[in-house]
C-alpha cells in the first residue's frame, strides 16, 4: 500500500525573499512559466520579473520534452534576464543556472552534480531541470531562465525512474518558500559569473559529474533521426560545449542530450 503524501502548503508570497530589483508573481496554475515571461519580455517587461506557478500543466523540457508535476510539490519558475555579455557569452547561461541551482541545494544533499549541461542529478537521479530560451523583443535580446525542481514528489508521482525530490533524498520536509528565495538569491548573485567565464568554467567543472566519464552523445541525424557517439567525456571548452575523445579523435557538443554510459564507480 502507498501512504498519501503528507500536506503540501501553498508558497507564501510574504515570505518570498526576492533579490534586489527582481519582482515575483505568483500564479495558482499555468500551462509554461517560460511562455508567460517571454510574452512578458514581448510586451517590454524589464529584467527581474519572476514568474512561479504553484502547478505547472503544460512546461516545456529541453529537446522538446514535456515538464509537468503535480501542484505544491515543485518548484517550478521562470526569470527574466537581459545579459549585457556579448553574444558568444550567451552560451554559459544555461551552465551558469544549473550551477546555481546546485550551488542552492548543496547544503541539503552535499552529493549534488551537474550532469552537463545542466540536469542537477543525485548520483544518476534527476532533481531539477532547466531551460533557457533566448528570444527577440522590441528591447533587444532577453533570456528566459526556466527552472524545475522535484521538492516534494513521492516515488509514484516522479514521470521516470531516474528522477528524485528532494524530499525523498533527505527524508525532510521543506519549506519551499524558503527554498526558492535561496535559488533566486543563488542565481542573482552568481549572474556576475557570465561577465568572467574563466571563472565560471572552472566552477562549473568542479561540479560537473560527467567529466572523465564515458558517454553517449545523442546528436541529430542518422536514419533514424539520431545519431549516438560514445567517448569519454574530457572537459568543457571555453564556450560552454563539451569536449568528448573518441578513438578517432576528439568532437565538441555544443547541444545535445548526453548519456552517462555508467554510473561513477
Ligand atoms: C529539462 O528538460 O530538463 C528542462 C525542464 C525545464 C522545466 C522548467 S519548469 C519552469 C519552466 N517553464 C517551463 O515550461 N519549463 C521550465
Amino acid at each position: 500500500m502507498t501512504s498519501a503524501p503528507a500536506p503540501r502548503p501553498a508558497l507564501d508570497p510574504d515570505r518570498i525573499a526576492a533579490p534586489d530589483g527582481w519582482r515575483v508573481e505568483v500564479t495558482e496554475a499555468t500551462p509554461s512559466t517560460n511562455a508567460v515571461v517571454a510574452e512578458r519580455a514581448r510586451a517590454g517587461e524589464e529584467e527581474g520579473l519572476v514568474v512561479v506557478t504553484e502547478h505547472q500543466t503544460a512546461g516545456r523540457g529541453r529537446l522538446d520534452r514535456v515538464w509537468e508535476t503535480p501542484a505544491r510539490t515543485s518548484l517550478t519558475f521562470s526569470v527574466l534576464l537581459r545579459p549585457d555579455v556579448p553574444a558568444q557569452d550567451w552560451t554559459w547561461l544555461p551552465l551558469l543556472t544549473g550551477y546555481a541551482v546546485q550551488a542552492a541545494v548543496a547544503d541539503r544533499i552535499p552529493e549534488i552534480a551537474l550532469k552537463w549541461p545542466n540536469d542537477v542529478l543525485v548520483e544518476e537521479r534527476k532533481l531539477a531541470g532547466i531551460l533557457v530560451e533566448r528570444i527577440e523583443t522590441p528591447t533587444g535580446p532577453a533570456a528566459v531562465v526556466g527552472v524545475g525542481i522535484n521538492v516534494s514528489q513521492t516515488l509514484d508521482e516522479l514521470p521516470v525512474a531516474l528522477a528524485t525530490s528532494i524530499e525523498l533524498e533527505t527524508s525532510e520536509r521543506v519549506d519551499r518558500t524558503g527554498l526558492l528565495g535561496q535559488v533566486l538569491g543563488s542565481l542573482h548573485g552568481l549572474q556576475g559569473l557570465l561577465g568572467d567565464t574563466a571563472s565560471l568554467r572552472a566552477a562549473y567543472t568542479d561540479v560537473c559529474s560527467t567529466l572523465g566519464r564515458e558517454v553517449d552523445v545523442h546528436l541529430p541525424g542518422g536514419p533514424d533521426g539520431v545519431e549516438v557517439r560514445r567517448g569519454e567525456a574530457l572537459a568543457v571548452d571555453d564556450r560552454g560545449a563539451l569536449v568528448v575523445s573518441t578513438g578517432e579523435g576528439t568532437f565538441t557538443v555544443g547541444a545535445g542530450d548526453v548519456v552517462h554510459v555508467r554510473p561513477r564507480q
